[in-house]
């Protein structure tokens, strides 16, 4: 009998098969893979560190804005694949959190190409600058419908919005799955899909990948 998860949003057994594929990692990466797993600090799941890699090794970026950086293994993760002289700046609200981003990005040799800013995300992003070639959303979703015409203003023309966890353990697709205390999240990540899915600035695909990914590239 194939399993069933209510909180899959595919079959466990093909996530177990994709993940089986997924070569171990090593160094930095598998040392924060295993702090996360024994300190439940959630990290993207293995398939979504995948495409994110896949991602980075298409675009070779050269900015890259991060919201939710956690203990920084996503922001580490994608610098194996910035161009020369890119940088990542990630944010992170939780103040412990943060030193310890800072911390293994130091023992990874990368503080000179990933800044850890403290902060909460609502806040800084208004009052960022520039053009970014990436951004990764993995911080509060209840706020990515109000971070998406700051996302749009930030991103190069050809910049891709990567949003991690967008079906929300498979809630945004069938109100059966509704839990009570997150009707908020669901009913905003709904309304930043589609807005995605509707600006004609962008080129949205939903993907069913892990918890969920939406990528929208800037036309
Ligand atoms: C899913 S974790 C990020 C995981 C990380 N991207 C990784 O895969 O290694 C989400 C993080 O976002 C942070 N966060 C939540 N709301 C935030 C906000 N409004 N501003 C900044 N950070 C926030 C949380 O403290 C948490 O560390």
């Amino acid at each position: 009998m194939v399993e069933y998860d209510k909180d899959a949003i595919v079959y466990p057994y093909i996530t177990s098969y994709i993940r089986g594929e997924i070569p171990e990692r090593h160094g930095i990466l598998k040392e924060l893979e295993e702090y996360a797993e024994a300190n439940s600090v959630p990290i993207v799941q293995p398939e979504t560190a995948k495409f994110l890699e896949t991602m980075m090794c298409i675009k070779r970026p050269a900015r890259i804005l991060e919201v939710g950086c956690a203990i920084g293994y996503s922001a580490i993760l994608m610098s194996q694949y910035l161009a020369d002289g890119g940088s990542i700046t990630t944010l992170e609200w939780d103040a412990q959190t943060a030193e310890i981003a800072r911390a293994n990005i130091e023992k990874a040799g990368l503080s000179d190409k990933i800044k850890v800013v403290l902060g909460d995300a609502k806040d800084i992003i208004p009052t960022l600058t520039g053009e970014y070639d990436v951004i990764f959303l993995d911080g509060p979703k209840a706020h990515y419908i109000y971070m998406l015409n700051d996302c749009i203003r930030l991103l190069k023309k050809g910049g891709m919005l990567i949003s991690d966890n967008i079906l929300y353990k498979g809630m945004i697709a069938d109100d059966e799955h509704v839990i009570r205390r997150k009707i908020t999240i669901v009913k905003r990540l709904r309304r930043f899909i589609s807005a995605q899915m509707q600006r004609d600035e962008l080129e949205t695909v939903i993907l069913p990948l892990g918890d969920g990914v939406t990528v929208a590239v800037k036309k």
